[in-house]
């Protein structure tokens, strides 16, 4: 899918995202706990769909920065601020493209997003990562993980056959981050509906 695709296709989706939102939350909320955000902190999370994630950072009393391709998910994620009464300055970006300056953030956190881009791509996106974290920051993943069982190969089958609507695809997560020059630093493993997730943290060697 070219981003135009993609931009289109997840401002169509965010009317009826609580649907997948719901089943991955307690996902996002794991990685959150291992991320460990700190008050004060500044947090961009990309890709952050209807919110979720972004109003628990603003909750943990980040200072948060939510970016993401869609304009529909945007407004989603907006109206889920005003309703928690927490605040995320948003913005419409690629991740290819941060709009940010290099060294601005404390942590950076994906959550089933990473996944969505090509093999051949996750290294430019996990590049633009490590441009614009500290030194010390921390990159946040969570993602569905690429193992060699029955579920897994189901769910990638449904992957080509309806790339619009099950458009993430397990990646190998742990392997990304180290191509990419990051140290793992923590790691969970979770399921769900069969399929593994990987959550990972990771510095900047
Ligand atoms: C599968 S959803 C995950 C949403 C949320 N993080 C969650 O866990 O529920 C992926 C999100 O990434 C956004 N996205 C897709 N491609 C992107 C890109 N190139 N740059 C920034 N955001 C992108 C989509 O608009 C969508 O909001």
């Amino acid at each position: 899918m070219t981003h135009d695709a993609a931009r289109r296709n997840y401002d169509r989706l965010s009317r009826w995202y609580d649907w997948f939102a719901g089943s991955e939350k307690r996902f996002t909320e794991a990685g959150l706990r291992l991320l460990d955000p700190q008050p004060g902190e500044r947090v961009l999370e990309i890709g952050p769909g209807i919110g979720h994630a972004l109003v628990r950072l603003a909750q943990a009393g980040t200072r948060v920065v939510g970016l993401d391709l869609s304009a529909g998910m945007l407004a989603r994620a907006r109206r889920a601020g005003k309703r928690s009464g927490s605040e995320a300055d948003l913005c419409q970006g690629d991740a290819f493209a941060l709009p940010f300056p290099s060294r601005t953030f404390h942590a950076v956190f994906l959550s089933f997003t990473l996944e969505l881009f090509e093999d051949a791509e996750i290294p430019g996106v996990l590049a633009e990562c490590a441009r614009v974290l500290k030194p010390v920051g921390r990159l946040g993943v969570v993602s569905l993980a690429k193992e060699n069982t029955r579920p897994v190969r189901l769910y990638e089958w449904c992957h080509r056959r309806w790339p619009q609507v099950v458009d993430c695809r397990p990646i190998h997560v742990h392997a990304a981050l180290i191509a990419a020059g990051f140290e793992v630093r923590e790691a969970q493993r979770m399921v769900m509906w069969g399929l593994p997730v990987e959550i990972v943290v990771g510095q900047p060697e």
